[in-house]
């Protein structure tokens, strides 16, 4: 049992101070005041008014083992997203050897389940023949969404089949998609639509990495239209821009000019950006000093601290926030936790502490060992992060307790 006393949980657009209770993986009592003294082995905290939140849900993460894990691996990756007050996030198929059909899913699996310091889900990519192995009760049984790269990126995994398109909507996981640009976008919501008319019910259609004004003013007409679409923002697209950013060069989507962060910002505030996913796509310096830089910024560590600071200066609300962060992805992959800090719902949180804290200065979890918000100060720093009830990480020490495959 945890007893994290005097924290300051999220309460409408408020923070009220509170005492709670932690115990087989849920909230338990949260009250203004709990006598700790009966409460025998239990593991006091004593909050000092910091804020306690729903963990951060990573939805967008390359941890790229097996196949390129001398940039990152689960293990390294899975503390990365702990210090960054993450308890779960979501693997992309695009390693050496994508993952594309359900003996490379299940090596993953077993690979993370072994190394993994948080949960995790995993997605299988579409290809231009892979839609019936997808379709197979072995792979629904066995990962969290389908992936489609219209575009070419890291890993060379482009879908060009229409039917392919067509029927990865024929199936209930959720379809995630690198559009590369409004092009692919008009292109996918041109499928969805026609999948829409054709089948019974259609999965989710999340959109990967929106970055442009364009992009967002089409998902805005289209979510009235399609409800069931989600969008993405990162926190470097939400956070850089082109004009100012100086840091180690390429990342897919590329940085947009001010006048699109805003855009994107106008999302996040009406709802037409639904989560936050960092993309968190190490590679190493040497790579990105290279001639031909690969794409990709690692995120992990920093995104929520980020968000958190936005917060702060008014750029969003508490409950924009906490949708962004873990509401929304809560509901798409039916976690127990999501709801907020509320007795009863699963106690992934983590303990939020405000101050001066600049990115790297006490080096990085990330195997890549690189930033681009390097030497930005942050604002707020995760000091305690719960996973299933467990204390995973405190105070930048790591501990490995039983963690959860989401695909199930
Ligand atoms: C990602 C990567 O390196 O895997 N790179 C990137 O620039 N975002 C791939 C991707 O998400 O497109
Ligand atoms: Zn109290
Ligand atoms: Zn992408
Ligand atoms: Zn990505």
């Amino acid at each position: 049992m945890i007893v994290l006393k005097n924290v300051l949980i999220p309460h409408g657009e408020q923070w009220v101070k509170r005492d709670v209770i932690i115990q087989k993986g849920v909230y338990g009592e949260i009250s203004e005041s709990i006598d700790e003294r009966p409460l025998k082995d239990a593991r006091i905290i004593q909050g000092e008014e910091r804020y306690l939140l729903p963990a951060f849900i990573d939805p967008h993460v390359h941890v790229r083992e097996p196949g390129f894990d001398y940039k990152e691996d689960w293990i390294t990756c899975s503390r990365a997203a702990l210090k960054g007050g993450a308890s779960s996030i979501f693997d992309m198929p695009n390693n050496k050897i994508p993952v594309v059909n359900y003996p490379g899913v299940k090596e993953k699996s077993e690979i993370a389940s072994k190394k993994s310091y948080v949960n995790f889900g995993l997605y299988a990519a579409l290809t231009d023949k892979n839609i019936d192995e997808l379709k197979s009760t072995g792979m629904q049984g066995a990962v969290c969404g389908i992936k489609i790269y219209l575009a070419r990126t890291t890993g060379n995994i482009t879908v060009t089949s229409g039917s392919a398109l067509l029927n990865v909507f024929n199936q209930p996981k959720p379809v995630l998609v690198h559009t590369g640009g409004i092009e692919g976008l008009k292109k996918v919501l041109f499928f969805y639509e026609k999948a829409s008319k054709h089948f019974y019910v259609v999965p989710v259609l999340y959109v990967c990495h929106v970055s442009t004004g364009e992009e967002v003013a089409l998902l805005r007409k289209w979510k009235k239209k399609l409800p069931s679409i989600l969008a993405e923002a990162t926190p470097h697209h939400l956070f850089l821009n082109k004009e100012e950013y100086t840091g180690l060069k390429g990342v897919l989507p590329p940085l947009s000019t001010k006048k699109d962060v805003e855009a994107l910002w106008e999302g996040v505030k009406d709802g037409t950006i639904d989560l936050l996913g960092t993309d968190h796509a190490p590679h190493t310096v040497e790579e990105k000093r290279g001639r031909v830089p690969p794409s990709g910024f690692p995120g992990l560590e920093t995104a929520f601290p980020l968000l958190l600071n936005a917060f702060k200066d008014r750029r969003l609300s508490l409950n924009s926030l906490l949708r962004m962060t873990s509401g929304n992805a809560g509901k798409l992959f039916k976690m127990g936790i999501g709801d907020g800090v509320v007795k009863g719902g699963e106690a992934d949180c983590t303990l939020v502490e405000e101050g001066e804290f600049c990115a790297g200065e006490d080096g990085y979890e990330t195997k890549c060992g690189w930033s681009p918000f390097h030497g930005w100060n942050l604002g707020f720093k995760p000091v305690l992060t719960v996973v299933n009830g467990f204390i995973s990480y405190e105070n930048g020490k790591f501990y490995r307790n039983p963690v959860k495959n989401l695909c199930r």
